[in-house]
């Protein structure tokens, strides 16, 4: 799957990461797990010890889980998972993770276009109910969320402990 679109600082590819990305999806990665420390359950730390089998293994794709990438030239400027466990009673159901956007490129509705393959990727693999959990804070997400059709269903209390601090999490839906 790939698609591509125009922005003030020339054209986007947004497709589905494949193993040869590892390196440049690593660095990303790495970079926003210090950037936005919020929007990650992983720690910087703990990441930064994985193999290079971890990374080429995360961007596996198959039947139940795919990660999307969105690129400039030949630069990873934006990430996106989406997976569901493959039980026959929960593959109805997939969830969004891994969501950033590079700070030079945001604003342009990088993560609206990526969420947008994830919905293809979900209609594609039988999914009707997509879900995702963003921390009660972070307004941006949240209405990027909504612009793209999530509803807040939820609260989850404490979802994190960061830094002498608990944050509780929005859990946002959207039917298929
Ligand atoms: C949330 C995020 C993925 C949105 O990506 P994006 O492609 O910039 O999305 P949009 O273009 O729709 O912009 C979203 C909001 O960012 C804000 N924004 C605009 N320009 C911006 C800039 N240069 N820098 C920071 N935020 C900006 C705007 O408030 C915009 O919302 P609005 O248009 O409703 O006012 C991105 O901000 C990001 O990676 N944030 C850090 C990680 C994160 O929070 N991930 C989500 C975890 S659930």
């Amino acid at each position: 799957m790939i698609k591509s679109f125009e922005t003030k600082r020339g054209t986007i590819v947004i497709r589905e990461a494949n193993l040869a990305d590892a390196g440049q999806f690593r660095e990303l990665r790495l970079f926003a797990l210090q950037e936005s420390p919020l929007a990650f359950g992983q720690d910087y730390e703990t990441s930064l010890d994985h193999s290079p089998e971890y990374w080429q293994e995360r961007l596996r794709a198959d039947d139940h889980s795919v990660t999307f990438v969105a690129q400039h030239e030949q630069t990873l400027i934006g990430m996106m998972g989406i997976t569901r466990r493959p039980l026959p009673k929960a593959r109805h159901s997939a969830k969004i993770i891994g969501v950033f956007v590079h700070p030079d490129w945001r604003g342009m509705r990088i993560a609206d276009s990526m969420i947008g393959m994830c919905i293809e990727w979900a209609r594609m693999h039988g999914v009707n109910i997509l879900k995702l959990g963003v921390m009660s804070t972070n307004e941006p997400a949240i209405r990027c969320y909504e612009r793209c059709g999530f509803t807040v269903y939820g609260k989850e209390p404490q979802a994190m402990f960061y830094e002498g601090q608990y944050y509780d999490a929005a859990l946002m839906s959207r039917l298929l």
